[in-house]
């Protein structure tokens, strides 16, 4: 078991790491605000673990909210179901909320906990790797909206991430190629050595090897949680954790929620954002064909839907949560190992970016 801290003064928490942690009474126990506490997750996750997770809180009060699984689901409409459970129980603002599941039930869950009574603590339990290597960690919480991405949510921090490493195995192979989409990103962003590891590690990682895959968590949450602690709610460095999130939120939008993975999209995103690197002249042609090659051992795709048209991009990447100033800030390679967040980029490049990979 590895245990990482999310330095943010009185907020900090801990990641902790490790197999067969759910269910561990002592672990969940000085986390909890008092003696009320609503557990969150959805119909495919719960009959695997749940009741794992409801055993070591016999001694609570407690109560269970199982939503509708899905991307699709991640609404305001779901978000009332789960007030709905805190108001119908009584539950007052000692309650702690629970979430158990992967990246949707993490983030809808979070903002529950962050509207609730202007706030009430939360734990995150993720069950997918994509969860346990990104977004159960930082604190960033939302819905969509049909017109965008996570556009309605807060910042509201986690008391503490328990990641159990042997949930992993009921994962399915995408959801798995998806995950690791987030922490190729990791070594893109900040870590050559990182991705040279991934480089010759992958196929371990896809074959849901432990160790790899326990140490995969650690880096991505190591490069994570330093920071979020340097730049709590994106006013800087953080935005560099969007590496391919604008292409790819476009993607999911235009070809509605759900239908590819955020990972798949943030995949091919990130290759859209390699590409307009080249063309700034900052990466090389063997660096891009190094992140596509990786990408796709990693059994993700690298091109975007042939469907969507230069027009869909733009007017998906206009709602972007980057834009500052009317202008659409994008997260671009300097080098494997290096990101920047830019504004002036010329517009002739981007639009040869969209051309080339519109179908
Ligand atoms: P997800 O939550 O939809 O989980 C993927 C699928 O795996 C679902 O069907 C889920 O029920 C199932 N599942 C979960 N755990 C399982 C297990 N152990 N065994 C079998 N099946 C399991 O998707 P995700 O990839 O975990 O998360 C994607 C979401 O995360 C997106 O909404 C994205 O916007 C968000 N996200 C947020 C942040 C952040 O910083 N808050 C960062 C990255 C992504
Ligand atoms: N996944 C982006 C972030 O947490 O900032």
């Amino acid at each position: 078991m590895a245990t990482l801290n999310v330095d943010l003064g009185s907020r900090s928490y801990p990641i902790i790491v490790g197999a067969d942690l759910l269910g561990d009474r002592a672990l969940l126990s000085p986390y909890l605000a008092g003696d009320e506490v609503v557990v969150v997750s959805n119909d495919r996750v719960a009959p695997l673990y749940l009741d794992r997770v409801t055993a070591s809180l016999k001694d609570r009060r407690l109560n269970c909210q199982i939503l509708p699984d899905g991307e699709q689901h991640k609404t305001v409409g779901t978000l009332q179901l789960v007030f709905d459970t805190l108001l119908d129980n009584h539950c007052s603002r000692d309650t702690t909320l629970i979430a158990l599941g992967g990246g949707v039930i993490g983030d809808l869950a979070g903002f529950a906990a962050a509207c609730y009574q202007r706030g009430i603590a939360f734990i995150q339990l993720p069950t997918t790797l994509l969860a346990q290597v990104d977004s159960a960690v930082g604190g960033k919480t939302a819905v969509n909206h049909p017109q965008g991405k996570n556009m309605i949510g807060a910042f509201h921090q986690p008391v503490c991430v328990v990641s159990d490493t042997r949930t992993l195995v009921t994962l399915e192979p995408r959801q798995l190629s998806a995950g690791l989409a987030e922490v190729i990103k990791c070594g893109l962003i900040c870590d050559e050595l990182f991705f040279s590891w991934l480089e010759d590690n992958i196929e371990k990682a896809l074959a849901y090897d432990e160790e790899v895959l326990e140490y995969v968590i650690i880096e991505s949450c190591r490069h994570k949680a330093q920071m979020v602690a340097r730049d709590e709610k994106e006013v800087g460095e953080r935005a560099l954790l969007n590496l391919g999130h604008t292409f790819g939120h476009a993607i999911e939008v235009a070809t509605g929620y759900g239908n590819w993975l955020h990972g798949e999209a943030v995949s091919a995103g990130m290759v859209m954002a390699a590409t307009m690197s080249q063309k700034m002249g900052w990466l090389d042609k063997a660096q891009c064909d190094r992140i596509r090659e990786l990408l796709t051992r990693a059994r993700l795709p690298i091109d975007p839907p042939v469907a969507m048209r230069s027009a869909d991009y733009l007017r998906h990447m206009k709602a972007d949560k980057k834009v500052s100033g009317g202008r659409v800030r994008l997260i671009l390679l300097e080098a494997i190992g290096r990101a920047r967040l830019v504004s002036d980029y010329p517009d002739a490049l981007l639009h040869e970016v969209l051309g080339e990979f519109s179908g």
